[in-house]
């Protein structure tokens, strides 16, 4: 039977957890295997909070990449009040400090740190519009009294929209939309684009909860519905330079996944592409990928594109994939949520 190739830019990692120590020894070599470069997420125990603690981090990861690997790790500093106007200013000139993270206070994994009152970060704002540092976003609300589900649409109308009013040449990306309602504000506003992940373009809160429970897909934000999933699919399928992949994977060992309190995160970066691959081309957009996985997120963070480009094949019969990856505190589940694969990367 002949093959069928396709051959893509290489690909990038928008937003994505690598967490530290042994943790981030399992799991980097998922991310610079398959990307030529990522966003790393601060979000860790100590949160990256200045430029010293970013380039230590950077460090601590490039000391695990092997030499050959072609995978440039890009970082972002956590947003405190501790972050001054000076500290903004180097960010803007950083070699590979690409973005300020906005975590609303308790909204996920490690926002203890995250911050309460939106307003009292104007003044930083200012400088980032002024500079074109980028803020990157965790959109939702925390109050309690607003619906888990409601909590990023909320967050679009009752935040965003004020934060977008006083700084219209703020470049912003609203990090894992997940809503019909983040889609059409993302077409609406010039400088707003938008990450999606690969979990919430394949899966929805029905296969999460109605056939029992499945802790395995459970992420902040929280799944919705199989309207809102198919808005973002006809987002990621059409191109648009607004949206492109962040995987968000965030690894969890299955002992905090599964437990009465089980952590948000899902752990996707092994078979991101692949997976991708299958959804674009059923949905009949495989030429559209390559915007989304290489050439989009390049062009909003303003770097160059990359030159050379990976091939994957498809295999007439499906592939054993990996399903779990261990660690010394338990295992960690790779997202899968397809029974048959059949595009890999060519080696
Ligand atoms: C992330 C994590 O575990 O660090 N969890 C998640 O469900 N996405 C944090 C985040 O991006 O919200
Ligand atoms: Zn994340």
């Amino acid at each position: 039977m002949e093959k069928i190739f396709l051959d893509i830019l290489r690909p990038d990692d928008w937003h994505v957890h690598l967490r530290e120590g042994e943790m981030l020894s399992s799991v980097l070599p998922f991310t610079y295997e398959n990307f030529g470069s990522a966003l790393i997420m601060p979000n860790l125990d100590t949160p990256i909070t200045n430029i010293s603690l970013a380039e230590t981090y950077y460090n601590e990861i490039c000391k695990r990449i092997p030499r050959g690997a072609e995978f440039t790790p890009n970082m972002t500093l956590y947003l405190t009040n501790h972050l001054s106007k000076d500290e903004i200013k180097k960010v803007s000139n950083h070699e590979y400090i690409k973005a300020i993270k906005m975590y609303p206070k308790g909204a996920t994994t490690n926002s203890d740190a995250g911050i309460s009152d939106f307003k009292d970060f104007y003044h930083l704002f200012e400088v980032m519009e002024e500079k074109g540092v980028i803020l990157s976003i965790h959109g939702e609300v925390t109050d309690e009294k607003i619906d888990v589900f409601e909590r990023e649409s909320v967050f679009i109308e009752k935040v965003l929209k004020k934060i977008i009013k006083q700084f219209p040449n703020l470049k912003i990306v609203l990090e894992h939309i997940t809503s019909a309602d983040a889609v059409k504000f993302i077409n609406e506003e010039s400088m707003v684009a938008a990450t999606i992940t690969i979990h919430h373009l394949m899966v929805n809160r029905n296969i999460m909860l109605s056939k029992g429970i499945r802790p395995d897909f459970y992420c902040a934000p929280i799944l919705k519905t199989e309207y809102d999933r198919l808005a973002l699919v006809q987002a990621a399928t059409s191109g648009n330079c607004k949206f492109f992949l962040g995987t968000d994977s965030a690894p969890h060992v299955e002992g905090k996944k599964i437990a009465s309190c089980g952590c948000a995160g899902i752990f996707s970066s092994p078979l991101a592409i692949p997976l991708l691959i299958q959804l674009f081309e059923e949905h009949s957009s495989l030429e559209k990928i390559e915007p989304f996985v290489s050439r989009n997120g390049r062009a909003f963070y303003g770097l160059r594109q990359h030159k050379d480009r990976v091939r994957y094949v498809k295999r007439p019969k499906s592939i054993e994939v990996i399903k779990d990856i261990k660690s010394s505190h338990g295992k960690i589940t790779v997202f899968n949520p397809y029974n048959e694969v059949y595009w890999e990367k060519e080696d």
